[in-house]
C-alpha cells in the first residue's frame, strides 16, 4: 500500500510529480480528455507498474505522450496523412496509431509487441508542463481500475486508485470530459479506431476526407470490449420514462431526473458531462441499484457519448 500524495499544478508540484517519474513511480495526470495515469515509457517496471495498478491485461497497448510534433519521430514514422492531422488537431483530444520506430527506447508493454504505437499530445497546459518537465515519454491510459468509468477529477482517480499510485495532480475537472479520438494514421486513410473527444465529422472535414470506421472482430482497443466504463448498478439506455428507483440521468428537459447531461441538450457540455454523470449515478445507485439514461444523439461528440453508455450497459 502506497500514501498517494495530492500535488498541485504549480511548479513545486510538478517538479515532483517529474522525479516521481524518473525514479519509476506512477503519477495521475490532467489532460483535457480525462486523467492519465503517467509512467516512463522507457522503464519496463514502471510500464508494468501501471498494469498493476489498474488491473489491466497485458495484451492492451498504452498510449504515448509527448509535449509536441518534434519529439514524435523518435519514436514513429510521422506518415503524410498524420503531418495534416496534427497540424489540424495537436495538442488535442486525438490519438494517433503510427508505424513504431525501432531504437526509440520505448517498453515492449507499451505496444504490447504490436509494430504501431498510440501517440497523444495533450493541449492541458499542467500535462504540458509536466511533459516538458520530465523530458521524455510518458505512457498513460486513463487512470481509473481496469474496465471502470475514467477519471475526470483527482477525487475520481483518488476513489478508484488511492494507496496503488504514488501521487495525482489535481488540477480541477478535465474540460473535454471523453478519452481521445483514436485514428489509425498508418496508410493513406484514417481509420477510426475509438470514437472520443474530437468529432469524426470535424477530422472529415479538415481532411476533406471521409474517416473508415472498420468492422472488426479482433479487439484493438479496451473501448471495444463490450463492458468498460461499468457502474456498479444495472444501466439502461434511451430512457424517455423511468421505472419506480431508477437514478435517471437526463438529456434536455426531463422533468423529475435525478442528473442531466445536459438541461440545453448541448452535446459538448454532455460529453464534459459525462463521467461525472456516471460516477454520480453509480453512488446515488448503489451496488445493486438501476441507472437510466434519457436518449443521446448519435452526431458529433454523440456518437462517443453513445458508444460509452453502450459499454457501461454492457452484460458483465
Ligand atoms: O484521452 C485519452 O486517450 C486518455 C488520456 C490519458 O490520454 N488515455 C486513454 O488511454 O484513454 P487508454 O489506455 O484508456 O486507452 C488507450 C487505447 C486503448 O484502447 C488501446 O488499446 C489503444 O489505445 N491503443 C494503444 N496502442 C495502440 C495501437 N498500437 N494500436 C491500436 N490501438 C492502440
Ligand atoms: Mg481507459
Amino acid at each position: 500500500m502506497l500514501e498517494t500524495t495530492r500535488l498541485a499544478a504549480d511548479p513545486p508540484g510538478l517538479r515532483a510529480a517529474a522525479e516521481i517519474l524518473r525514479a519509476g513511480g506512477l503519477v495521475a495526470l490532467p489532460t483535457e480528455t480525462v486523467y492519465g495515469l503517467a509512467a516512463d515509457a522507457c522503464n519496463d517496471r514502471a510500464v508494468a507498474g501501471i498494469f498493476d495498478a489498474k488491473q489491466r491485461p497485458r495484451f492492451n497497448p498504452l498510449i504515448v505522450h509527448l509535449p509536441d510534433l518534434a519529439q514524435v519521430a523518435r519514436f514513429a514514422t510521422v506518415t503524410p496523412l498524420a503531418q495534416r492531422l496534427a497540424a489540424a488537431f495537436w495538442p488535442g483530444p486525438l490519438t494517433l496509431v503510427l508505424p513504431l520506430r525501432d531504437g526509440g527506447g520505448l517498453s515492449p508493454l507499451v505496444t504490447a509487441g504490436l509494430d504501431t504505437v498510440a501517440i497523444r499530445i495533450p493541449a492541458n497546459p499542467v500535462a504540458q508542463a509536466l511533459l516538458t518537465e520530465f523530458g521524455g515519454p510518458v505512457a498513460a491510459p486513463s487512470a481509473n481500475p481496469s474496465g471502470r468509468i475514467s477519471p475526470v477529477t483527482a477525487a475520481h482517480v483518488l476513489a478508484g486508485l488511492s494507496g496503488r499510485i504514488h501521487a495525482v495532480i489535481d488540477a480541477g475537472p478535465c474540460a473535454v470530459g471523453l478519452e481521445s479520438t483514436i485514428l489509425d494514421a498508418t496508410g493513406d486513410t484514417p481509420q477510426l479506431l475509438r470514437a472520443g473527444g474530437l468529432a469524426v465529422e470535424d477530422i472529415a472535414a479538415a481532411l476533406g476526407q471521409t474517416v473508415a470506421s472498420p468492422q472488426t472482430d479482433t479487439i484493438t482497443a479496451p473501448g471495444q470490449m463490450a463492458s468498460h466504463y461499468a457502474p456498479r448498478g444495472r444501466v439502461r439506455l434511451n430512457v424517455t420514462a423511468p421505472d419506480p428507483g431508477e437514478v435517471w440521468v437526463g438529456f434536455g428537459p426531463c422533468p423529475g431526473a435525478a442528473l442531466t447531461l445536459s438541461p440545453t441538450a448541448n452535446l459538448t457540455e454532455a460529453a464534459a458531462r459525462l463521467f461525472h454523470a456516471l460516477h454520480e449515478a453509480d453512488a446515488l445507485a448503489g451496488p445493486g441499484g438501476a441507472i437510466a439514461f434519457a436518449p443521446v444523439p448519435g452526431s458529433g461528440l454523440g456518437r462517443a457519448i453513445n458508444d460509452r453508455l453502450r459499454r457501461a450497459a454492457a452484460p458483465r
